[in-house]
């Protein structure tokens, strides 16, 4: 089936849910709707307070907002970035209409680390307090208005703010932790509940709103809108500040509001796309992104539709950024670990523009149901990366290395864990500590098992249409179910296949999925070069020590040599699992002989320290040393911390004091929370 038909579907959808026609509610609706009860319960007094106004208990547990009774319509941020004292200041302006049936006469907001100086209420002095913080959510901010507002009406309230040093979103470096050493940096980072730490907002994903920016700041800026063509363009002396300015005129939600400025300059990676980063590491990053962007868009847009936000560029970050990449609108914020000279790591370009689609237009409306971003996106990337290949060879290999990822994470919560369920319990819980491979890849596993129980050529048709009835809304997993069983009712193979699927079992049981059969045919070289290093911790009898193995298999580095960056990534993450570890000495040889221990590719680096970590090989350690005072990246940060602490649990620790100012925030707590365990 061809778009127009998809499209036909889509409104045909829309048009059954604003005539009310109610579609019928899966079994599994009524025991997840019992789950969700209001977050408050834990502070009866700010429930009484809210009880009066709160028609429905809002379905996501991580905000304190009365979302339920006002909706941010439209955002304005008019904030200046004091390098100096490293803060935010200014006001920001939000527009609220108020959505009962009753009228509203309290608003209530997400703040975390505020210094809030005065609010007004439709250019009025209004009445607000600041309720004690309850963790992890911050405090939440009242603001009482002298008369209620009845049903589709709006105020405007304007909220003047500094944030502070307790700030969990954003990222100050100095001029010396940046790398050319000049100028000061800062960034934030929102996702998933930080927004609250820079701005008074209604932090939950089910809420979007329009955004303005006006920035000003001595460095150039970049933020999640459209920049003006006013901006200055040269950048200006560092002493003197001057006004940026965005729009972004799709709704977004609190969590993709972004800001980054130091000594930023740009050039161009595709007919839509810039690359923004510092200028020392511009024609490296055009480099690494220029051959793959644009292919990225147009292969995307095949599988879902046109791009909806006009431009596609990326930001690359200093080294401290903690993620990968993060799916702001028009900017993604990337880790500069994926300019690894062999253009090996696009893939996480291809994921992060997956999300202009799944997230960022169709969200989740709760951290619950996060694999409605993650899952989708990565569904969506491996197809990307199938597309371009011409070939589902490989998303199959991408699939085998998430399958990994995803036992992984199951052994490391636990098989029977609430966080390895595709929908999780979050109430009272900090989204962050539940992040990991599982809504990712059991996101992944589900829709391609739906992909394979119905046939690709229906699934296709039903991609497009499912972007077209959320675009600019937010879904749960109900959601998410109700409209792919409304979209095949007159199919009736499709209709009897879905009849098998076992909703509540994908949905609330713990632990792995059945496993697909993939096509191994990628990893296979990766794995024949792993059994041959297993063979050399094999020995004669087992009290022989491993150095006198009977292996005849001796190392050479042209072994290396027909596998891609990827294919070496498998092997190694094959190696990290052997029954037995390498010796000390074997581990060493890996690292020398196939150049792990200098590659460019942190991807490679930090894997073959793990392994050498593992083995106890101490002469990798000036090695770890160096990835660890050099990238913040928790994805690489976290299983070195891990490694090297069961080795050397003091130097673990001497490592973190170190570097603990080059992490950010986030990276920081997670780190020291690992060391105390
Ligand atoms: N949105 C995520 C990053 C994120 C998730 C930040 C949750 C904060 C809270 C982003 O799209 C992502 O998935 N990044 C991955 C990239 C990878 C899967 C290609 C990462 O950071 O490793
Ligand atoms: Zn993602």
């Amino acid at each position: 089936m061809t778009r127009p038909s998809a499209w036909f579907y889509a409104q045909k959808f829309l048009l059954k849910r604003l005539s009310g026609i109610a579609l019928p509610k899966p079994k599994s609706i009524l025991s997840a709707q019992r789950h969700s009860s209001f977050v408050t319960t834990s502070s009866p007094k700010r429930h009484d307070s809210m009880a009066n106004t709160t028609i429905n208990p809002p379905r996501d547990p991580n905000t304190l907002s009365n979302y339920n009774n006002w909706r941010t319509a439209h955002t304005t941020a008019n904030l200046e970035i004091l390098f100096e004292e490293q803060r935010l200041s200014g006001n920001v302006v939000l527009t609220l209409k108020s959505i009962t049936h009753a009228e509203s006469k309290e608003i209530f907001l997400d703040t975390s680390y505020l210094d809030i100086s005065a609010i007004k209420v439709n250019g009025r002095s209004a009445e607000w307090a600041l309720l004690p913080r309850r963790e992890p959510y911050g405090s939440p901010l009242r603001i009482s208005l002298d008369t209620g507002i009845a049903a589709e009406q709006t105020v405007e309230v304007v909220i003047y703010l500094s944030t502070t040093s307790s700030c969990t979103a954003l990222q100050w470096l100095t001029p010396a932790q940046t790398s050319n050493k000049r100028h000061p940096y800062m960034f934030s980072q929102c996702q998933a509940i930080h927004a609250r730490s820079i701005f008074p907002c209604q932090d939950t994903p089910d809420v979007k709103s329009t955004f303005d920016f006006n920035i000003t700041s001595p460095l150039p800026v970049i933020a999640s809108g459209i920049a003006s063509p006013a901006n200055p363009t040269v950048t200006p002396a560092p002493s003197t500040s001057s006004l940026y300015k965005f729009h972004q005129p799709l709704p977004i939600p609190a969590y993709l509001f972004a800001l980054a400025s130091g000594d930023i300059v740009t050039s161009r990676i595709g007919p839509r796309s810039i690359v923004a980063t510092s200028p020392d590491q511009l024609s490296a990053c055009v480099d690494e992104l220029s051959a793959d962007t644009e292919s990225f868009l147009q292969a995307a847009e095949q599988i879902v539709y046109p791009y909806a936000w006009q431009q596609y560029n990326v930001l690359v970050l200093p080294p401290s950024f903690p993620y990968g990449g993060m799916e702001n609108p028009i900017f993604t914020f990337a880790t500069p670990t994926i300019i690894s000279h062999d253009r090996q790591n696009v893939d996480v370009i291809a994921h992060e523009l997956a999300h202009s689609w799944s997230g960022n237009l169709v969200s989740n409306a709760s951290w619950e149901h996060f694999w409605l971003n993650e899952g989708w996106t990565t569904y969506l990337e491996r197809r990307i990366q199938a597309s371009i290949h011409g070939n589902d060879a490989w998303r199959d290999f991408s699939a085998i290395i998430g399958w990994k990822a995803l036992t992984d994470s199951v052994e490391q919560f636990g098989h029977d864990h609430e966080f390895t369920k595709l929908i999780i319990d979050l109430k009272g819980k900090d989204p962050d500590d539940a992040f990991s491979s599982i809504p990712y890849e059991k996101g992944f596993n589900f829709l391609y098992y739906l992909e394979k129980l119905i046939g690709k050529d229906r699934f296709d048709t039903f991609i497009p249409h499912y972007f077209t009835v959320w675009k600019g809304k937010s879904l749960d997993s109900y959601d998410f179910k109700a409209t792919l069983l409304d979209f095949f009712v007159g199919d009736k193979a499709v209709t009897e296949s879905l009849a098998g699927v076992d909703w509540d079992t994908w949905f609330y049981k713990p632990g792995l999925p059945p496993k697909p059969d993939f096509d191994t045919s990628l990893v296979q070289p990766a794995y024949e070069l792993a059994d041959r290093w297993q063979t050399l911790t094999e020995t004669n009898s087992p009290s022989s020590s491993s150095s006198s193995s009977s292996s005849s298999f001796k190392p050479h580095p042209s072994d290396i040599h027909p596998l891609s960056g990827n294919q070496q990534v498998v092997f190694l993450e094959r190696i990290l699992t052997l029954p037995q570890p390498l010796s000390p000495a074997h581990a060493a040889l890996m690292g020398t002989i196939y150049s792990f221990q200098t590659s460019r590719n942190v991807e490679l680096s930090s894997r073959w320290c793990q392994i050498a970590l593992q083995a106890g090989d101490r002469s990798c350690l000036d090695a770890v040393r160096g990835l660890l005072g050099s990238v913040g990246r928790m994805k690489f940060v976290r299983p070195l911390f891990r490694a090297l602490m069961r080795l050397d649990r003091g130097l673990a620790e001497q490592l973190f004091d170190t570097n603990r100012d080059f992490y950010h925030p986030i990276c920081r707590a997670m780190v020291e929370k690992m060391l105390r365990e």
